[in-house]
Parts: C-alpha cells; sequence; structure tokens
C-alpha cells in the first residue's frame, strides 16, 4: 500500500513538473526545449558561465520577439530581448518591477537582509536613507582615504615587481588585496592590510564568502528558483564560518565607535547615523548594520578589482591607448599642482572612457534579474510576463550585439565619445543596471577604480608577455566575470 502511494505520488510530481515544463509552449513565446529536471541551466556552474547559457537564445530569438522563454529548473524565466522592453522594465514600469525575487532569510541568516535581496518597503526605505552615503560630497569625503591605500598599493607593487622573474606579476590577486582594503576601512572601519598580509582574514573570508556554499548545486538551484519556498523552510545561504567572522568585526566596530565617539565619514558612519536608538523608532538594528556592510564588500570588492585587471589587460595589448591614458593623468595632475584631488580625478575625461569601453567589453555582472509583481501586459497579448515570473535582462549580450557596438569584440574606446554615447538606444549599455535599483556603489567602484589606475599608470608600464593569455576564459562557478588563470602581464618601472 505504501510503495503504492509512493510510486503514485512520483508519477504525480513528474507529470506535474512536465507540465511545468510546458508553460512556455502553452503561452506560444518562443524557447528552446527545456531539459529536465534544471531546464535551461543544466550546464551553469559545470561547464559553462551564465552569459554563455544566455547568449545562443538571445541570438536566435532576437530579431522575432521582445523576449525568449526559458526555464531555471521549473521556474519561467523572461529572458528579454528588445532595449525598449528593458526600459520599460527597469525605468517607465519600475514600480512592477521593484525586486529581483532572490533568496534572503534575515531571520536564520541575517547577512542575507542586504539592499540587493531586500524587497517592499524595507528596501525602498533603506534605498533613500543609504543613497546619501554614496553622494558625491560623500565620495569627496573619502577620496583621500583611498588615495592613502593607493599609495601603499603603488610601493607593494613596487616591491613585488623587483623580485619577479622578468617582472611577469599575476594582477588580479595583487587588485583584489587593494579593493579589499579600501572596501575594510571605509566600510567596516578596520585596517586589515591585505596588501601586505596575502593571508588577511577580511580578505580570505571575504572571498570564501563569494565561492563557498553551504548546500551543494542541487540545493543551491532549489533556493535559486523557489526562494520564498526555501525561506519558509528556514533555509540559510551563508556559512557559519563567514557569518560569525563579518558579525564579529561590525559589533567591534560599532562597540568602539560608540564608546570613542570617533568619527571617519566613511560608509559605516552613515550607517552608525542610521541605527535604532530604541528598537522601535524604524532604525537599523546590529544585524542589518552588519548586512549592508557585508554587502559593500561582496558586492564591491573583487567587481571593481576585477575591472582594474580588464581594463591594464586591454592597456598591456594596446599600448597607444596606455600611453594616451598615462598623458592625461600627467597633464590632468599638473593642471591641479599634482595634488590627486576629487576634482583631478574627475577632469579625466578619457579614463572615463577606458573604463566604460572596459565594462562593456567585460561586464562584471552579466546580466540583471527582476521579478514582475503584476500580469504585465506588451502590445502583443502573447507576450504577457505573468505575474512572480523571473525576469532576466542580459547585459554581455546586448553589450556584444553588433548591431549596437560593431565588432564588438574590438577594444575601442572611441564608442564612449558623447556623440557615439548618444547614437546608440537607451538601455543597450548596462554595467551597473539602470532605473532606481541600478547599483548604489556606482561612484565608488569608478573612484577606487580610478584612483588605483592614476597611481599604477603613472609609476608603472604595462606590457603582454609569454605568460599573457590572448583569450581569457571564464570562472564557470562564479556569478561575476573573473578570469579563470588571473591576469599574468609584463611591468616595468617608469
Ligand atoms: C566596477 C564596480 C561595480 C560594478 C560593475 C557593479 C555592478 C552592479 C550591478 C550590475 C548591480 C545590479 C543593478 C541592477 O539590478 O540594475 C549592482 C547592484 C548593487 N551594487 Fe554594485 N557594482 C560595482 C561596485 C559596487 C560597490 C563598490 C558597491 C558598494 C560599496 C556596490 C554595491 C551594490 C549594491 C548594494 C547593489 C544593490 C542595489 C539595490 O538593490 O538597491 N557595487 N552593482
Amino acid at each position: 500500500m505504501f510503495l503504492n502511494l509512493l510510486a503514485l505520488s512520483i508519477v504525480l510530481l513528474l507529470v506535474f513538473l512536465k507540465y511545468r515544463h510546458g508553460y512556455w509552449k502553452r503561452r506560444g513565446v518562443p524557447h528552446e526545449a527545456p531539459h529536465f529536471p534544471l531546464g535551461d541551466f543544466k550546464e551553469w556552474r559545470a561547464t559553462k558561465c551564465f552569459f554563455e547559457i544566455l547568449a545562443p537564445i538571445y541570438k536566435k530569438f532576437k530579431d522575432s520577439a521582445p523576449f525568449a522563454g526559458m526555464f531555471m529548473a521549473f521556474r519561467p524565466v523572461a529572458l528579454i530581448l528588445d532595449p525598449d522592453l528593458v526600459k520599460s522594465i527597469l525605468i517607465k514600469d519600475f514600480n512592477h518591477f521593484r525586486e529581483r525575487g532572490v533568496f534572503s532569510n534575515v531571520r536564520d541568516d541575517p547577512l542575507t537582509g542586504h539592499l540587493f535581496a531586500l524587497e517592499g518597503t524595507k528596501w525602498r526605505e533603506l534605498r533613500q536613507k543609504l543613497s546619501a552615503a554614496f553622494s558625491s560630497g560623500k565620495m569627496k569625503h573619502m577620496h583621500p582615504v583611498v588615495v592613502k591605500v593607493a599609495e601603499e598599493f603603488k610601493k607593494v607593487l613596487e616591491e613585488k615587481q623587483a623580485s619577479a622573474v622578468g617582472g611577469v606579476i599575476e594582477i588580479t590577486d595583487l587588485l583584489s588585496r587593494f579593493t579589499a582594503d579600501i572596501i575594510g576601512v571605509c566600510a567596516f572601519g578596520i585596517e586589515c592590510n591585505s596588501l601586505r598580509n596575502p593571508q588577511a582574514d577580511f580578505v580570505v573570508m571575504g572571498r570564501k564568502a563569494n565561492i563557498d556554499r553551504r548546500h551543494g548545486f542541487l540545493l543551491d538551484t532549489f533556493m535559486e528558483a523557489a526562494p520564498k519556498l526555501a525561506r519558509t523552510l528556514r533555509m540559510r545561504q551563508t556559512t557559519q564560518e563567514v557569518n560569525d567572522f563579518y558579525m564579529g568585526i561590525v559589533r567591534e566596530t560599532i562597540e568602539y565607535r560608540e564608546r570613542t565617539g570617533v568619527k571617519r565619514n566613511d560608509l559605516m558612519d552613515t550607517l552608525l547615523e542610521l541605527k535604532t536608538k530604541d528598537g522601535n523608532d524604524g532604525g537599523l538594528t546590529v544585524n542589518e548594520i552588519a548586512a549592508q556592510a557585508f554587502v559593500f564588500l561582496i558586492a564591491g570588492f573583487e567587481t571593481s578589482s576585477t575591472t582594474m585587471g580588464y581594463v591594464l589587460y586591454e592597456l598591456a595589448k594596446w599600448q597607444d591607448i596606455q600611453n594616451r591614458l598615462r598623458a592625461e593623468i600627467n597633464v590632468v595632475l599638473e593642471r591641479h599642482k599634482n595634488q590627486f584631488t576629487y576634482e583631478a580625478m574627475q577632469d579625466m575625461r578619457y579614463m572615463e572612457q577606458v573604463l566604460s569601453e572596459t565594462l562593456r567589453r567585460y561586464p562584471i555582472v552579466g546580466h540583471l534579474v527582476r521579478e514582475a509583481d503584476i500580469d504585465y501586459k506588451t502590445a502583443d497579448p502573447r507576450f504577457t510576463i505573468e505575474k512572480g515570473t523571473m525576469v532576466i535582462i542580459p547585459v554581455y549580450e546586448l553589450q556584444h550585439d553588433p548591431h549596437y557596438f560593431p565588432n564588438p569584440e574590438k577594444f575601442d574606446p572611441e564608442r564612449f565619445s558623447e556623440a557615439e554615447i548618444k547614437s546608440r538606444p537607451a538601455c543597450t549599455y548596462l554595467p551597473f543596471g539602470d532605473g532606481p535599483r541600478n547599483c548604489i556603489g556606482l561612484r565608488f567602484g569608478k573612484m577606487q577604480v580610478c584612483i588605483g589606475l592614476t597611481y599604477l599608470l603613472k609609476h608603472f608600464k604595462f606590457s603582454v608577455c609569454e605568460e599573457t593569455e590572448d583569450h581569457l576564459n571564464f570562472q564557470v562557478e562564479k556569478i561575476i566575470l573573473q578570469p579563470i588563470n588571473g591576469i599574468k602581464l609584463r611591468v616595468e618601472r617608469l
């Protein structure tokens, strides 16, 4: 009797799942036949990066439909192909696509209660409050702190270069320690000095936070496909080790700043200004503060350092562009009496173009995610995005579409002259997302990249060597675009 019931339940479940995989077919939306049980994502994290899964579907359907259907396991996903629809989702009709629908469980896994994952009023209020922390006024205050880390970075690279065989250095590791030191001091208020000490807990744990999973591949995919159910089941994402480490640092910093009254004008100061006085005033609890500092670390350190790595990789290949950028740096610094101020940084127009083109060619975050909160109608009734559908915007594919960026594999900063920018349709270039839920750390990210590059290019020349790869391959297990073998370049002192 029991075995019969079990067999019947399995058969019913399989029929139901098969029915779920018929969703796009019943709706008449173009799609590829889904694989059982992982849908379109069976090769993700095993042999392919996320963008490599989206690319063939984007190419196949982009000229015939505003979006294509996909499945994340059994969850229907709308892959948006038309930039006008992207604009409606991110900006015009943002109110219906406010959430990402990603996992968060503040009760059991406090570090997941951060801005990236929060929803509804909680997200809106927090976003409003935290925006002040990233204003240009605040950036100006933090600029000298970042410059100080860059000076140390220059010294460490000089020492490393002197002892490297043929001056060949793998640069991504060093760069990630540079940005970890910056976030450490600005968001957590601690001097972790990972530039000198590669095994500093802060950076080792930061990397673990980006890679280590509490569960295996299948449970992870389940949490991504059914985040609300995972929360109801009280599942957790952060490992205990990472949780204890960052909660510990934040508690200590808060205790120290409250006891001594020390003010540093950094991100932690802004978080402390928002801290609750009595638990009922709508302010942030210690757990909520820790979650925000944590997301500044995981969203802010490897994104910025890897971007710097890609800039140097392209500049090593294109010496004329490197020389032009170095000339700009020298001229601007001279104009500002050799004071590397916030204003001097903003005068570096070509730097901005080089950075923009790097983020086009290598968008660290290769896709954006939203969730529909109504049945969202488009001009063709077949293409209604039903409530609860996961929406994916293929940033990598849009930024490599020859229709918007001719000869897309070529590195060409001239694509970001004012005239060229104006000539392109909106929402085809999205390295920081767009609309009210874009990257809150955009200014901060650009600032640390710009300061780091200014110091590096003023004092060193970068070129390709035998160990430099012609084409970079990317790590499949990471959500951000990271080169498998790092980036090896020849570094010479100027
Ligand atoms: C080159 C550096 C960076 C890149 C390319 C980048 C890219 C992105 C992208 C694409 C998003 C999603 C936007 C969307 O869905 O529309 C995002 C969100 C976010 N980023 Fe960044 N980011 C960078 C640096 C930073 C830094 C330095 C911080 C913090 C210190 C930061 C904090 C965040 C946060 C908190 C969110 C979630 C915002 C929200 O949901 O309201 N990012 N970032």
